[in-house]
């Protein structure tokens, strides 16, 4: 009995199908890269922007003469896109070949419906209207890769950007217990990870839902710095509204804490930013960032931007575009602008046409690219803490905190971390040397 399964959208996913993973093998299942020799496939789906569920509609479709080959397969469809309103009715329909559809709010059901339908064989469709609470002690098969273990903090989202649609297929906030928390990191330390990384829709709102003030995002990673080993934290995502100095503050004074933080802007025009529902304006976005280098000089930003929002001019464009150009960030993820139902800016007057979001997007990937290729060239010389990851004909593979490869040509252990200086640049490729 082999389990086949494909993740589709963000870190969130990935976990989660380590999960799904986790419970297929505590029923004997084991793991399959290859789709055919698969008993049982599962789509782990997203729903963010159209272009995600359209390929996941495309993918769903193949899977129907791999069924007909083999009739006992077992075909499971979960994820942000099957808990989207209407759209487990639309998978239905279309493929009626799917056994098994459940949302984002009963993942830790999947084994129950695994043993139901090989008893009955009738097809179950169990989408919850609303996430009831936080469901600890689910097996996970965690990937290892890279030696990172993905820690899940809250879950859900209150924020209602106008734009996303995730506070309506994950639910409301919901933070976990802060000694689960702690007690899972001290034991995938033990396990032997490198790299723990936090998650939350927005980590530094972890604790919100706490009567008890004093437990927040910085509380958390405070305790998690305590627990003894050679290992590293990271966390995402964090929201400009509430990243706070106490936080900014505790990243720059662990050594055990990454300096690599992920904040998205979305926008540099004010105008798009109070109609994107995001609670906080452009000049505020810029204090946090004085604030992070203030305390952190070598920290590594990298943000989010959609471009093409209902309404944005090009004088809004050209805002985000400075700014892009101000911050000078270290990694860029853009998007154009896509309609999601349900949601406010679904509705909204001046829809932009998909020329002049493509346009746009070009115009500033652009812009990032020649930014990125100086920072590279600008970081020869300069020192970076690394973790070995692979040997290869080149040399060693090694990676930074944030996720830059780097080549090194000493000799090198794997999974131990070590300090390389940057030596070339050359074919988009960082090469470096062991230092002391
Ligand atoms: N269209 C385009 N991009 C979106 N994002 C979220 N919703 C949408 C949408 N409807 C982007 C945001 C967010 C990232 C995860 O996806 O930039 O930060
Ligand atoms: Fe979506 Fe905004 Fe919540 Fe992020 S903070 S998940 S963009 S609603």
């Amino acid at each position: 009995m082999k389990y086949y399964i494909k993740t589709f959208g963000c870190q969130m996913n990935v976990h989660e199908s380590e999960k799904l993973a986790g419970m297929l093998e505590s029923l004997n299942y084991t793991k399959t890269d290859k789709i055919n020799d698969a008993s049982i496939i599962v789509f782990n789906t997203c729903c963010i922007r159209d272009g995600v569920e359209q390929k996941i509609l495309g993918n769903i479709g193949q899977i129907k003469k791999i069924k007909k080959a083999n009739k006992d397969l077992i075909v499971a469809i979960c994820g942000c896109m099957a808990q989207a309103d209407g759209r487990s009715e639309l998978i239905y329909k279309k493929f009626p070949f799917v056994d098994i559809i459940f949302g984002t709010h009963n993942i830790h059901l999947f084994k129950e419906f695994i043993i139901n339908f090989k008893r009955n064989h009738k097809k179950i469709s169990d989408i919850w209207k609303e996430a009831n609470g936080i469901y600890e002690n689910i097996e996970i098969s965690r990937d290892n890769l890279y030696s990172n273990a993905w820690v899940n903090i809250n879950f859900g989202c209150n924020n209602f950007c106008s734009y996303c649609i995730v506070p309506y297929v994950r639910g409301r906030e919901r933070s976990r217990n802060y000694q689960e928390i702690v007690n899972e990191v001290e034991a995938l330390v033990k396990q032997g990870y490198k790299y723990i990384t936090l998650l939350g829709q927005n980590v530094n709102s972890y604790g919100n839902d706490f009567e008890d003030k004093s437990i927040n995002f910085s509380f958390l990673l405070k305790k998690i710095c305590e627990i003894k080993g050679d290992f590293k934290i990271k966390f995402m995502t964090s929201h400009p509204k509430d990243l706070s100095e106490d936080v900014i503050k505790t990243i720059a004074s662990n050594d055990k804490i990454c300096k690599v933080i992920h904040l998205p802007i979305q926008s540099g025009s004010n105008k798009i930013l109070r109609l994107m529902n995001r609670k906080y304006t452009k000049e505020h976005y810029l204090t946090l960032i004085d604030l992070i280098r203030k305390y952190i000089p070598d920290a590594y930003i990298s943000t989010d931007i959609i471009v093409g929002f209902p309404g944005e001019t090009e004088e809004d464009f050209m805002e985000t575009y400075n700014l892009v150009n101000q911050v000078k960030y270290d990694g860029v993820f853009a998007f154009m602008f896509s309609k999601r139902s349900g949601t406010v800016a679904e509705k909204m007057e001046n829809q932009i046409d998909e020329e002049t979001k493509k346009t746009r997007i070009h115009k500033l990937l652009e812009l990032t690219k020649s930014i990125t290729k100086q920072k590279n060239e600008n970081s020869i010389g300069k020192t970076f803490n690394v973790i070995a990851i692979e040997k290869s004909e080149k040399g060693f593979l090694t990676m930074s905190d944030s996720g830059k490869t780097i080549i090194v040509n000493d000799e090198l252990e794997i999974n131990k971390f070590y300090n390389v200086e940057i030596t070339k640049f050359a074919y988009n490729k960082l090469f470096g040397k062991l230092v002391n």
